[in-house]
């Protein structure tokens, strides 16, 4: 028996770092996914296979997961080992990961390939409700990334576009705006968690500055908000370079995202970083008339794809 799910990546449309401290971002998961397939075995192991290696490890060693390397594979043994738990210990659970998503360039692999391995591993038992895979998925992330906000993985489980804040968690919004964006991959791989903490300390040296910026970033969201529902993308063009400025301020753009930036303003509505930043990702937005431009002046200087919003989320196979 096999238990297949396939779960989206996203874009952070805005609001990315300022989402950690309690600040509404909004983000859309995008038509690139990871696929999941689980099946038992009957040697009690977890094996886990995916692009980026194999890994197989006895169930009983499982229990400290502080030993278990490469570190970006714990949150995957701890699905499966968490799976076993609940249900039966008397086998074992192949694992294997199939991503369309680059990795570690802000387009959400890691969430992503948490909910599909989620939701495939304990599809072997039962399904779970997409409460209860967010649930879970979050648990498995925070065993490497402790201040992840849980954004990501919301968009992931849910698809379509929404709001998030760690307070009232994820609301949809209602419009099937289907926005269309440029994403240029700079090539520079990051680390999220790495980012994210030199954020904290640029917080906790710079306490008003970043108090000020977390007013303008909360302005900046709730102006996108009226604005993708007017689906007026001169005026998001223009909150995207805003965004763009507080996310240089924070300290988490480099040369070449600045580059990237730039000629990406040169033809679309606007652009930003989109998740961590230090590397990954450029978001631009454009339309008919200016896509074509801008995929061929990005596609020069990085990897440059069009990606529509994905309004499916984590889905069975
Ligand atoms: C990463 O895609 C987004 C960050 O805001 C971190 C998080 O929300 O967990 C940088």
């Amino acid at each position: 028996m096999k238990s297949i799910a396939s779960a989206p990546g996203k874009v952070i449309l805005f609001g990315e770092h300022f989402v950690v401290y309690g600040t509404k971002a909004i983000l859309c998961s995008i038509n690139k996914r990871i696929t999941t397939t689980s099946q038992f075995l009957d040697k009690k192991i977890v094996k886990i296979k995916s692009d980026l290696g194999e890994k197989e490890i006895d169930i009983d060693s499982l229990a400290n997961l502080d030993e278990v390397f490469p570190e970006f594979l714990r949150p995957l043994f701890h699905i499966a080992y968490d799976a076993l738990e609940e249900n039966s210990k008397n086998k074992g659970i192949e694992i294997t990961l199939e991503s369309e998503i680059p990795y570690g360039v802000g387009l959400g692999s890691s969430s992503a390939a948490c909910v599909s391995a989620t939701a495939s591993v304990n599809g072997l038992f039962r399904k779970l409700t997409k409460e209860t895979i967010l649930k879970k998925a979050i648990e498995a992330e925070r065993i490497i990334f402790k201040q992840t906000s849980g954004a990501d993985s919301a968009v992931s489980v849910f698809g379509g576009l929404m709001t998030f804040d760690t307070k009232i968690g994820y609301e949809k919004l209602s419009i099937r705006n289907n926005l269309n964006l440029v994403i240029a991959n700079s090539l520079q791989i990051h680390n999220t968690q790495e980012i994210v903490k030199q954020v904290k300390n640029f917080k906790e040296i710079n306490k008003e500055l970043f108090e000020k910026l977390t007013i303008k970033e909360e302005e900046i969201v709730k102006n996108a908000i009226v604005a993708i529902e007017k689906n007026d993308l001169k005026k998001l063009g223009v909150l995207m370079l805003e965004n763009q400025y507080l996310l240089e301020q924070i300290g988490v753009s480099t040369e070449k995202l600045d580059i990237l930036i730039s000629e990406a303003k040169k033809s679309s509505y606007g652009a930003k970083i989109t998740g961590a930043g230090g590397g990954g990702c450029i978001i631009s937005l454009v339309d008919e008339n200016n896509s074509k431009e801008t995929i061929s002046h990005l596609g020069k200087i990085s990897n440059s794809f069009m990606a529509k919003i994905d309004y499916t989320g984590i889905t069975y196979l």
